[in-house]
């Protein structure tokens, strides 16, 4: 039945509403790239369009596919622009190259016996991919050439030329093998805190098992000479994971992940250090040099900036996997945090990571993007939906958002100082700072081993000198008017508030944040759905409530909001952005919303508080007392 112009036009607003929740829904929509066949869909990963397990194979004498240079990093990088030309004798819109790695990709690679009539003949998906017709002439001529970036991921690589479409591709032409000169180098080396103030600790990859050589790090005080700290070595294998795809055509070996702990560090001092690894013959592999401000004692008064945000996930800078549309603002949103990097004092992403759902090499191509950062500065992250969710294995929420991975990747490529890393919740202080990170894909309500660690982590904190007290989880547990939200009612996850409000009062929180709804929105200081105050820019005087802030904007596709806003929302935006907080002492706080698109400030206040002012009685925050005798 046809349907009028604007009917369409109702239908795709009234999906696209539906996908705008964060989670891993989607609606099939048209691509924006230059392929007529090309289509994506809105929140999807773009690996999992591809049919992989249903390719078939028909070698075609007159395709070609040709890489180079073969030999990559020569100079010791760790990425390198690689030239593909290809050819095929019937180019049509629906021809596509993949890029392997490793190389070999037949059945020799599947699982189990391999090989059968009934087995596949590829069983691992391609890291990434281009429509051949991105070169423009491909259509014409049935020749192109493409450009991919490439990224050490510790083995060697190759393209492949496939025809019909990516859900029933057929290979016709496989490339030479191209290589990094060091496959296996120790690399993108990850910063984040220590169970304690003064121990920053260092979290990278390498291709080298704890049999072949010894990880450390060499490290020191400027103008001071070096010393080493071993590292150890974690890794995990297919069995580890919980489904598909992680456990079948999203697998690929992660290879080896290391963590040293830097330890009694001098509070604001700069450290330098470099990772390597010691060869049985005593030499040495190095990774790059870099260096890191230890952080400041708990309590110090000295200047701490603190970055926030959610749901960052990945692009490739080389239009690969349909032109960054999974996750559209995550560069802009890196390389505005890199240039501004000498003002960051450390970064929280809060979950919703790489959105690699199942697909593992995804995790090196997003450790590699945000290295510049995460190489300088503490990275702290927090779990999502889509690092944890898969039914049946312990998580709150029964979803298949992690695609298999049931937070074995989140819980490995990045050091966090939880108590046990499956539960994925801490507090880490820094400065005037203490943050209270929870979990929101285990149950954090009353009666739960999480509830009584967040009760702890706000109960414990000595707000004279860390007086700026921050929550932190993924899905939203306070307040939201995102369209999702709003259309359940509840404007957070059901039953959230109710659990938690009070512990927020009590301990005088100044402020929460939340990512999972991917749009920016500030509340104004709120307790049981009542602003507190009706100041919106300069808050000052005793903590009537907490702001709450949703800083899912981060890179992947935005989410809308409800048509009206509720009272308790102060602003909101639709756009790609993070939260900066800048405290200068004891009673100053700066709030700044920044746009990933210019770094630009568009909405920020100010907090003036005293001691004497978190002391204060507010509505449920005291214990009973008796009045002085008349
Ligand atoms: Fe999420």
């Amino acid at each position: 039945m046809a349907m009028p112009l604007g009917g369409i036009l109702l239908l795709f607003l009234v999906l696209l509403a539906a996908a705008a929740a964060g989670g891993g829904g989607g609606v099939w929509a048209f691509s924006s790239s230059s392929s007529s066949s090309s289509y994506s869909r809105i929140g999807e990963q773009p690996l999992s369009l591809i049919g992989i397990h249903r390719a078939t194979v028909g070698i075609d004498a007159a395709a070609s596919v040709q890489a180079s240079p073969r030999l990559l990093g020569v100079k010791g990088e760790d990425t390198a622009w690689v030239t593909v030309d290809f050819a095929a004798p019937h180019a049509s819109d629906g021809d596509w190259i993949g890029v392997f790695s490793p190389s070999n990709f037949n059945a020799s690679t599947c699982p189990g016996p391999s090989g059968s009539d009934s087995g596949p003949v590829i069983c691992s998906a391609p890291i990434k991919y281009q429509l051949a017709n991105y070169s423009s002439d491909y259509g014409k001529t049935g020749k192109g050439t493409l450009k991919f970036q490439l990224i050490n991921q510790r083995q060697d690589f190759s393209f492949a030329l496939f025809t019909g479409g990516l859900s029933n591709p057929k290979l016709i032409a496989v490339s030479n093998k191209i290589a990094f000169a060091n496959p296996k180098a120790p690399v993108y080396p990850r910063l984040a805190q220590g169970k304690s103030w003064n121990e920053m600790t260092v979290t990278w990859t390498s291709g080298y098992d704890i049999k072949e050589a010894y990880p450390f790090v060499e490290w020191g005080m400027k103008w001071s000479p070096p010393t080493r700290t071993a590292a150890g070595t974690i890794t995990f294998d297919r069995e580890s994971l919980c489904g598909e795809p992680a456990r079948t055509v999203g697998w690929r070996d992660p290879g080896f992940i290391h963590t040293a702990f830097l330890t009694d560090l001098w509070p604001n001092k700069e450290y330098y250090y470099k990772i390597g690894h010691m060869l049985p013959d005593g030499k040495i592999v190095w990774g790059k040099f870099y260096s890191f401000k230890a952080p400041p004692f708990p309590g110090q008064k000295s200047l701490q900036r603190v970055v926030i945000f959610g749901d960052m996930g990945k692009a490739e800078r080389d239009g690969s996997n349909e032109y960054s549309n999974y996750q559209p603002g995550s560069l802009n949103t890196t390389d505005t945090l890199i240039k501004d990097l000498d003002n960051i004092d450390i970064v929280f992403h809060i979950g919703d990571i790489t959105y690699a759902n199942g697909y593992i090499s995804q995790w090196d191509q997003f450790t590699q993007q945000v290295e510049p950062i995460t190489a300088r500065v503490p990275y702290m992250i927090a779990s999502g939906n889509h690092e944890r969710d898969w039914p049946n294995s312990g998580s709150f929420f029964n979803g298949t958002d992690s695609g298999g991975e049931c937070g074995v990747l989140a819980e490995t490529m990045y050091y966090t100082p939880t108590e046990n890393r499956a539960n994925y919740w801490y507090k880490t202080d820094y400065g005037m700072f203490r943050f209270c990170v929870a979990d929101s894909e285990h149950d954090w309500r009353e009666g739960t081993e999480q509830y009584a660690f967040i009760e702890s982590c706000l109960a414990t904190v000595d707000r004279k000198k860390q007086p700026w007290l921050v929550f932190i989880a993924h899905r939203v547990l306070g307040y939201s008017s995102g369209f999702f939200y709003g259309a359940g009612g509840a404007f957070a996850e059901p039953t959230a508030r109710q659990s938690l409000q009070r512990l927020w009062q009590r301990h005088r929180v100044d402020l929460a944040f939340y990512g999972h709804v991917h749009n920016y929105e500030r509340t104004c200081p709120v307790y049981d759905g009542r602003c507190a105050s009706p100041e919106r820019s300069r808050y000052s005087g005793a903590v009537g409530g907490t702001i709450h802030a949703v800083v899912g904007g981060g890179g992947s596709h935005l989410s809308n909001f409800t048509a009206e806003a509720p009272p308790w929302s102060v602003y909101r935006e639709m756009d790609y952005g993070f939260v900066k907080l800048t405290a200068f002492n004891y009673t100053s706080l700066l709030y700044e919303y920044r746009r990933s698109s210019d770094g630009e400030v568009h909405d920020s206040f100010t907090v003036h508080r005293e001691y004497r002012d978190v002391l204060a009685c507010v509505a449920d925050s005291c214990p009973p007392t008796i009045p002085p005798a008349t």
